[in-house]
């Protein structure tokens, strides 16, 4: 089928492009945006109100399957990626068995290829088992189709380790993704460390479990020379680290998730278990030093480290709750009612941080509106008001403090690769 996209307002950042006009879809690619286009046989879809822009991309989900597929499967966590305007995910390794070998890889391909709805890149692990000690052979995991390589989950915490992980990587020419954490200060924490959790007789997880592992990463790639970026960056000391590192030039890149620029550590005061994630929500500056990063490209994309949990997992003590939330429906709202709306970045911006960028980071297809590239796009009511609802959750899990809350900008239709996958704000079967 091709479709031809009418009167919207096509943003294309990397091509220079904002304007109401019409984009033609033909065999799933894009074949012409101009004004006035007229053709025969394609289906007509009336846009005008709504924004054309490349579909988003999120490079860090975490779909359960194989292993956790009362969680989430590829099957539902791509559909919930489809209502949120992604189409292209990259799937964490910490599935059971973890993505630590070619013959793993493969058989996700193979779920992948009947399942998704959108396009799915898994990151393979970089250590056997995710256990940080021995290193998965990358060059097969390469041919098996990964984007690139973490232990996401848990920090690599031997240094040795994942400097010889960067050596290895640079060969294979693999980026690496890291989530920074040392586990020694983040104890038994299970929120941010502060005058909060003293409050609330809660363990804390400092600032520094994280900006102390980010140093660590930083001086490891001025040495291996490894491109590296990092995941879900949460505080103002890793911020600086990082925008230092990239005034010198270093081959670093990072993520923000919509949790980490929306709320703080007061929202544990609920001892909610949809508020604990890893990194922990923190303090206020924290939360501000985000978003001025992601203003500044100190921060690179927005990823919505998409973590579903079942309800016998995180409707406990707050202690013994998992680590982890959905956010694949909502990021796209968030983002812009806190960053655009505000009048921090221009929705241009935001596009890049949401398609542009992550598509650079990891070398993948997407990103653009260019004829002759795949027709990946998300068409998207800015006007539309809408209050995010438990009925309406695609993915299989329901962990998010966004219920209840009043959102703008909805996602109302999603091509893949040319096919209509999300139809006036409906995932199709
Ligand atoms: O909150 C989190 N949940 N952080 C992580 O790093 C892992 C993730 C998960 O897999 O549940
Ligand atoms: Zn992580």
């Amino acid at each position: 089928m091709n479709y031809l996209i009418k009167n919207a307002r096509v943003i294309d950042p990397k091509n220079n492009l904002d304007e109401i006009c019409d984009l033609l879809i033909e065999n799933g690619k894009i074949a012409q945006v101009a004004k006035n286009i007229k053709s025969s046989g394609a289906e007509v879809i009336d846009a005008k109100g709504l924004i054309c822009a490349p579909g988003l991309i999120d490079t860090h989900v975490h779909l359960r399957e194989p292993g956790y597929e009362g969680k989430e499967t590829i099957l539902s966590g791509t559909r919930s990626a489809a209502k949120g305007g992604f189409t292209t995910v990259c799937m964490m390794p910490n599935t059971n068995p973890a993505m630590d070998s070619a013959q793993h890889i493969k058989a996700a391909v193979d779920i992948i290829k009947n399942d998704a709805s959108v396009n799915v890149k898994i990151i393979g692990a970089l250590t056997a088992g995710r256990k940080g000690k021995e290193l998965t052979d990358f060059a097969a995991l390469k041919k098996a189709g990964i984007a690139a390589l973490s232990d996401d989950g848990s920090p690599v915490e031997d240094g040795a380790v994942m400097q010889a992980a960067l050596q290895e990587a640079f060969k294979a020419g693999l980026p690496v993704t890291s989530h920074a954490e040392d586990l020694k200060l983040s104890g038994k924490g299970v929120m941010n460390e502060g005058f909060i959790s003293s409050k609330l007789g809660l363990a804390g997880i400092s600032n520094e479990s994280e900006s102390k592992a980010v140093e660590r990463e930083i001086a490891l790639v001025k040495e291996t020379k490894t491109a590296l970026h990092f995941s879900h960056i949460s505080t103002k000391e890793s911020c600086k680290a990082i925008r230092k590192a990239k005034k010198e030039g270093l081959q670093i890149t990072a993520e923000a998730t919509p949790h980490h620029f929306t709320l703080t550590e007061s929202e544990c005061e609920s001892f909610s278990g949809n508020v604990k994630m890893n990194p922990p929500l923190r303090a206020a500056a924290d939360v501000e030093a985000i978003k001025l990063a992601l203003q500044d490209g100190t921060l690179d994309n927005i990823a919505t480290d998409h973590a579903p949990h079942a309800p016998h997992e995180k409707e406990v003590e707050f202690d013994y709750a998992l680590f982890g939330i959905i956010g694949l429906e909502t990021a796209f709202a968030l983002a812009y009612e806190t960053l655009v709306e505000s009048g921090l970045i221009t929705l241009k911006k935001l596009i890049e941080l949401m398609s542009v960028n992550p598509a650079k980071i990891f070398k993948l297809e997407g990103g653009t509106l260019k004829p002759g590239a795949r027709a990946d796009i998300a068409l998207i009511d800015l006007k539309k008001e809408w209050v995010y609802t438990q009925e309406e959750i695609l993915s299989s899990s329901r962990n998010t403090p966004y219920i209840g809350r009043r959102l703008k900008g909805r996602v109302e239709h999603v091509f893949v690769s040319g096919r209509h996958v999300l139809k006036d704000g409906r995932v199709n079967e």
